[in-house]
């Protein structure tokens, strides 16, 4: 895992080229919740200028549990609009969804041959998942971390910008890497977690992880009242009782989120108002609430725009795709070779070119 982000482009000939790649993924939730933002689509946007930047709408991975069949595909969409709205546009990155590239789950077969059953039971995911839906702990959701390794490696990525609570599937994905080339051919890089400035926002009531699941959480597109409702309601430092108390900003899940809205000298005055009692929780919320509007608003709008623009979001996608499924299927004609298989899908790779 690592924090910051080398600038590694080199000048050749009479432009940047970007020489590491990026991706990352996204469940088709249809709403996007301010740790996902915060924790991860932010830093998507911030490397598509460094980096070659392929980002994945994930809806393979949101089978692994029950789903409304009816509104998969509208949430597909609709979360592909949202990025697009969050600035993740075709002229500077790919956004594409898993299931139009099937050579995402090819591999995923592969990688399941060395992947031990050990090392997917330990996963904390799975494990939460596992509690969750006890009717349903299905072979889907045990190999999900297989299947999020096939994705980043399919296209050699190095860097997976993410949440915290995907880096240990990241470490996984390390070892899947390092076992394949070892026994077979170096084909993958070893990707990396990178973390952003909020990696890990907590739910509103202050104790379990912001998630659409558990409904502690704020939307990207909601309203200013809305949020005003949630946030005045939500917990700040347990210790501090009444208005006069002295607040510890560092045990409070109201300040992490500051500190991914809010320009550092206003924090500063945030955290020492806080520690002095000389602001309330309240004060605070409301300064937070602005800075949060004032980034939230623009987003919601272009989203307003997109949505009278869904044939141009679904040729992104298309177009997307294929790209991608280009760089997929030269990975896999490697992976072929390098296991020994009967490769005979090399004439449609040169028909391509
Ligand atoms: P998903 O849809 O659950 O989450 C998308 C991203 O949002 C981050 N995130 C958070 N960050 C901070 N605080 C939170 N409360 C919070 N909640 C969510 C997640 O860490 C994630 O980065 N398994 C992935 C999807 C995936 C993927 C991949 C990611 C599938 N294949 C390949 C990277 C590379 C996931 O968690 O999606």
């Amino acid at each position: 895992m690592f924090f910051g982000v080398n600038f590694r482009v080199q000048k050749q000939g009479f432009g940047v080229v970007k020489v590491n790649r990026v991706f990352s993924g996204i469940q088709p939730t249809g709403e996007i919740h301010i740790g996902n933002y915060v924790g991860a689509i932010r830093e998507w946007v911030r490397l598509v200028d460094l980096y070659d930047c392929i980002y994945c709408v994930v809806d393979y991975h949101a089978i692994t549990v029950e789903y409304p069949v009816e509104e998969l595909a509208k949430r597909t969409i609709d979360t592909a609009l949202i990025l697009i709205a969050c600035g993740l546009v075709p002229e500077k990155c790919k956004v594409f969804v898993q299931s139009a590239v099937p050579e995402h789950t090819e591999l995923a077969w592969i990688f399941n041959c060395i992947t031990p059953v050990g090392d997917l039971e330990r996963m904390t995911q799975f494990k939460d998942k596992a509690k969750q839906h006890r009717k349903n702990v299905n072979m889907g959701l045990m190999d999900y971390p297989v299947l999020q390794a096939a994705d980043i490696l399919i296209y050699k990525a190095g860097i997976v910008p993410v949440g915290e609570d995907q880096v240990q599937h990241i470490e996984l994905s390390r070892e899947i890497a390092r076992k394949f080339n070892s026994r077979f051919k170096t084909i993958f890089p070893e990707p990396k977690a990178l973390l952003s400035r909020a990696p890990r926002i907590l739910g509103l009531d202050g104790k379990s992880k912001m998630s659409k699941t558990l409904n502690n959480y704020i939307g990207i597109l909601e309203e200013e009242k809305s949020i005003w409702e949630k946030l005045k309601v939500a917990v700040t430092d347990t210790n501090r009782v009444r208005r006069y108390d002295k607040g510890n900003p560092h045990l409070c899940n109201v300040f992490t989120i500051h500190t991914a809205f809010t320009e550092d000298e206003v924090l500063m005055e945030i955290e020492n108002g806080c520690k002095t009692a000389s602001i309330g929780c309240i004060d605070c919320k409301k300064v937070l609430l602005e800075k949060m509007v004032r980034e939230l608003v623009p987003i919601r709008e272009k989203v307003e725009k997109l949505k009278g623009e869904i044939g141009y979001v679904k040729e992104v996608l298309h177009i997307s795709a294929q790209r991608c499924r280009e760089i997929a299927r030269a990975t896999m004609h490697e992976v072929r070779e390098a296991l020994g298989l009967l490769n005979l899908h090399f004439k449609d790779l040169q028909t391509l070119k």
